[in-house]
């Protein structure tokens, strides 16, 4: 099949444009490897029920910055995201519309 958006490029490229940016694949995609899957905690705190349901500007400011909701750095490995890239994003800043996303996918878990 010949589609001018790849497979993958047509799921978050395409579907961004449609529907605005797919919180869930984006944080399984980033974060579910140290948060845990749903946000459910691994060796990077639980998210759901506590980030998930902070103001939006701390959350983006937590992930894009890596500085919590006191105003404290986070530790490593948590990454700066501001200075790195999602993964299908080819190279391009996370934006807050995704980090919204996420945090948007998290609050609907429990
Ligand atoms: C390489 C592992 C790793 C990845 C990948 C990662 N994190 Fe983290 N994250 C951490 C660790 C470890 C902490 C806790 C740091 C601390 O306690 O100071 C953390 C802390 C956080 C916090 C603050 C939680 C709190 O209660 O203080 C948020 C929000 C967060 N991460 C969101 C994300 C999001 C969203 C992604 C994906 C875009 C992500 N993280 C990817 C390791 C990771």
């Amino acid at each position: 099949m010949k589609h001018s958006c790849g497979v993958l490029l047509a799921l978050v490229a395409c579907s961004a444009l449609a529907a605005g940016p797919n919180g869930e694949q984006l944080f399984h995609d980033n974060c579910s490897v140290c948060h845990g899957e749903r946000g459910m905690g691994g060796s990077a705190p639980k998210l759901v029920g506590d980030a998930s349901e902070w103001k939006p500007k701390l959350f983006e400011r937590a992930v894009l910055k890596g500085i919590d909701d006191a105003g404290k750095p986070l530790k490593t490995p948590m990454p700066h995201w501001q200075l790195a890239s999602f993964k299908t994003d080819n190279g391009r800043q996370p934006s807050k519309a995704e980090v919204d996303a996420i945090q948007h996918y998290l609050h609907e878990q429990k």
